[in-house]
């Protein structure tokens, strides 16, 4: 006789027996499973909750008009394995009333004899998509990195894109370093498509990465790409391996083929391919690029690999100084961007001290740059001098619609012409639109330096009077902060809020590179940039307060923090976003001195 669900009155806590164990509250809301294990019943879960393995399954021994209907894969799970109506699965039910319960699978035993026995029946042919993605040029990152950090970026990444994948009804079997190997349609529900599934899930996966680049952008100062390749097919579905050390997966060719597919993407520089067999069982409609017939390694004849427009380009990051529009333009070289000639705040190290210049400088199609420094120079040719580069003009009525292209560009001296003039070419450069990096460039044979000075906490703020907020502050939408970085400074442009005595309060990330180089010397520099003021034809006024600095941390507890708190947003609304994070953090940057800008005609 099959019971019916009972439904009491909602929002009550009931109690759930477990036999000879303990009594649990529980409510109408959450599975089981997760009521029994966050009240200590160790209740096994060897797929993780996903209706895979059946190590959940219990007895109910009263109260089975309290369980609600089955899920399908509940069901899917329970006709395989031929289990009685009265054995249900604690990760698919939410109980709705009292009951009494026994665990099934209750120790390492029970749970080898859950799973040995399992295998004769679970491992199975089933049509499946399988997804590999892989994240580009992670060593290097990897490298260049302290583990704690790659570790923090990874677990972030890892766990949006399983939160992603199951969303779309994706399995994640196994984390492959940076890499991930995913199968849809291992819970087959006579109404889904795997390899829907498996593109939605793709295009989703690319979508949330371009949200997590915005965080690693600001963490790191680096955006990662990821590629991945999806295969369709016939693949052997089970429990595979040693009895002590089984693991549930897929085999067979489409595994194989599905994870060169994915290294493809590398050569077709593209961060979508499915085969020709994907493309054929998809209903639902996608934007194809190119098709490519390819030789894969063990596989004699041609695969047909479709490449997938992507849909993370132009995403909105909601930033008034960095609105992305459609990214519809290639962009060559820094001059078609960035214009030629510009202002710029140029950094180098003189005797270790941070030394700063105003300069204009004109842009080559080749990327090298050409500087004239009205005050002059002692610059040598082999120097390193970091050039911060955008194309705001400082004139709001030309910048209010702006797409804004900035970059801090590592260069060296190749010439010196004169007291005023020298040429710099590439060492290193990013060059960032909105979230996205769309032009870069480095010296052959050029290393990210690597940086083994010790990570120190800022030390708080002296600051023991409510600051003069600047009255000019509202005219001056960002500035250039400057740190001391390994062998040439290092420009990041900031939202900021200054005061009567140039002190400047920024806000930003522990984790970010900038604020782990402050933690590491907190001797910086600010250049308050108004950018320009056009005075009269082709004059220019050039508008810098360029600030020696010390920086310092704000914290929440601070007597002005709130009030500090409260002007910044005032004066850069765009900003309020990042007060929602726990980890934002207030900065103050003490000025120990203006510095007179060695080529500001004003200075
Ligand atoms: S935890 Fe695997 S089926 Fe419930």
């Amino acid at each position: 006789m099959t019971m019916q669900p009972k439904t009491p009155a909602r929002s009550a806590e009931f109690s759930i027996e477990f036999s000879n164990e303990k009594i649990i509250l529980a409510n109408q809301e959450q599975v089981l499973l997760h009521q029994a294990l966050t009240q200590d019943i160790p209740l096994r879960h060897e797929c993780g909750g996903k209706g895979l393995c059946s190590t959940c399954r219990v007895v109910i021994e009263q109260g089975l008009e309290y369980c609600p209907e089955e899920t399908p894969a509940e069901r899917k799970i329970k006709r395989q394995k031929s289990l009685p109506e009265y054995v249900r699965l604690g990760c698919q039910f939410k109980p709705q009333g009292p009951m009494k319960l026994r665990r099934l699978v209750r120790d390492e035993f029970d749970l080898s004899n859950a799973i040995t026995s399992d295998l004769s029946t679970s491992a199975q042919s089933c049509n499946l998509a399988v997804m590999f993605s892989d994240i580009r040029n992670f060593t290097e990152f990897s490298e260049q990195h302290l583990a704690y950090d790659v570790t923090h970026m990874l677990n972030r990444y890892f766990s949006r894109m399983t939160e992603v994948v199951q969303a779309h009804n994706g399995y994640v079997d196994k984390l492959l370093g940076d890499g991930m190997m995913v199968l849809f349609g291992v819970n087959a529900l006579e109404d889904c498509n795997p390899c829907n599934d498996a593109v939605n899930a793709a295009n989703a996966m690319l979508r949330a990465l371009d949200d997590l680049n915005e965080y690693f952008i600001e963490c790191f100062d680096h955006r990662f790409k990821i590629g991945i390749g999806i295969d369709y097919g016939a693949s052997l579905l089970g429990h595979f391996g040693h009895k002590d050390h089984l693991s549930f997966t897929a085999l067979g060719p489409k595994v194989n083929r599905a994870a060169r597919v994915e290294a493809l993407c590398k050569t077709y520089q593209c961060d979508l391919l499915i085969t020709e067999a994907v493309k054929k069982a998809l209903t639902i409609e996608q934007v194809f690029e190119s098709d490519y017939d390819v030789y894969l390694k063990g596989i004699s004849e041609t695969t047909k690999v479709w490449k997938i427009s992507s849909p993370a380009k132009g995403r909105q990051v909601g930033k008034t100084y960095e609105q992305d529009t459609d990214m519809d333009i290639q962009v060559d070289n820094l001059p078609q961007v960035i214009g030629t000639p510009v202002i710029v705040v140029a950094a180098r190290y003189s005797a270790d001290e941070l030394e700063l210049y105003v300069a204009q400088a004109k842009l080559q199609a080749n990327n090298q740059l050409s500087l004239y420094l009205p005050k002059g120079h002692t610059l040598q040719a082999g120097e390193y001098v970091t050039v911060h580069l955008d194309n705001r003009t400082g004139v709001d009525e030309f910048d209010a619609d702006l797409r804004v292209f900035r970059t801090s560009y590592k260069g060296k001296v190749t010439q010196v012409h004169d007291a005023h003039s020298v040429d710099l070419t590439v060492r290193d450069f990013s060059l960032v639109h909105g979230i996205s990096e769309v032009l870069a460039e480095k010296e052959p044979g050029y290393r990210f330096p690597t940086d083994g000075r010790p990570l120190q906490a800022l030390p708080i703020t002296p600051m023991t009077q409510m600051p003069v907020f600047a009255k000019q502050a509202h005219n001056n939408k960002v500035g250039v902060l400057v740190t001391r970085t390994v062998e040439q400074p290092h420009t990041t442009v900031m939202a900021f809020l200054s005061t009567e005595e140039d002190d400047i309060f920024i806000i930003s990330f522990p984790s970010t590179f900038k604020v782990q180089t402050l933690q590491k010397d907190n001797r910086c520099a600010f250049a308050i940039d108004e950018r320009a003021t056009f005075t009269f034809e082709n004059v220019i006024e050039w508008n810098y307060v360029l600030i020696d600095a010390e920086a310092y941390e704000v914290p929440t507890s601070h007597p002005y923090y709130d009030a500090i708190k409260a002007e910044f947003i005032n004066k850069n609304p765009w900003e309020i976003g990042f007060f929602a994070s726990p980890d934002v953090r207030l900065y103050h940057l003490k000025c120990l001195s203006t510095v007179c800008p060695a080529g500001n005609p004003n200075g």
